[in-house]
């Protein structure tokens, strides 16, 4: 049975006030279903006290360092993540890839010294607009997950997730329709068979991100290969988030 997550990823917004308010507000919810893993990544710098909070969410850095110690000004390694039990960790969002010109090569190292670290892994992947519309979207995907996959052990497999997330969907109101997602979703679990086992592929969960919210979340969970969601924008929003967690 592969794990159902839902992830919200706030980016670099509010003040720690508002941070705290946030996890407040959504812990105050039940959440009918215990079996969602649900995870908050907040800014690092909260991490360790919204951990102290006794709420329902696991808490995970939104980066970690490419190197595991050393002269690095303002890097956080996963070493220290380990150290303060926070246990989850994405690496390779597209904002990161663009932004600060993340390579796949970056990225696996980040993915070894997770993995060595012990840490939880959401592993982000996603096509560009021009991808999308020139249909090289599915030999690209099938690029960074290859370069993933065949970087590390098949041991170490259980330990990461996927997020799929169209670069075209991301903060731009437009969401991968059911349709579209769901055709990558199992071309990803597909491609997971041939590099590495059914088992493994079948046991990996595969999420959805790219303005998903809480009138959207249900047609796209709904689909087969589709485990839970990465949501930006509407997981700073307390009732949208719990909407979005519930219609898993
Ligand atoms: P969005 O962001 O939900 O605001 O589109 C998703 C993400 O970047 O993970």
């Amino acid at each position: 049975m592969r794990k159902k997550i839902v992830a919200g990823n706030w980016k670099m917004n509010l003040a720690y006030n508002e941070a705290k308010e946030l996890v407040n507000s959504l812990n105050q919810y039940q959440y009918p279903n215990q079996n969602i893993t649900k995870i908050l990544f907040p800014p690092q710098l909260y991490i360790q006290q919204l951990m102290n909070i006794n709420s329902q969410f696991l808490i995970g850095s939104q980066n970690v360092s490419q190197y595991n110690n050393g002269a690095y000004t303002g890097e956080v390694s996963a070493t220290m993540l380990t150290s303060i039990n926070c246990n989850y960790v994405l690496i390779g969002h597209s904002e990161r890839r663009h932004y600060f010109n993340e390579t796949d090569e970056i990225l696996i190292e980040k993915v070894k010294l997770a993995l060595q670290n012990n840490l939880n892994i959401i592993y982000c992947i996603g096509e560009d607009l021009i991808q999308r519309q020139n249909e090289t979207y599915l030999k690209h995907l099938s690029n960074q997950i290859s370069y993933l996959y065949n970087n590390i052990n098949k041991t170490d497999c259980y330990k990461i997730s996927i997020a799929y997330e169209p670069i075209w969907a991301i903060g731009t109101g437009l969401t991968a329709s059911p349709n579209q997602a769901e055709e990558v979703h199992a071309f990803l679990r597909n491609e997971i068979t041939k590099l590495t086992s059914i088992e493994i592929a079948e046991n990996t969960s595969i999420i959805y991100g790219g303005s998903c919210n809480a009138q959207n979340a249900k047609s796209l969970f709904e689909c087969a290969n589709i485990d839970g969601g990465l949501i930006g924008g509407a997981s700073l929003k307390t009732e949208d988030f719990y909407k979005i967690i519930n219609s898993l």
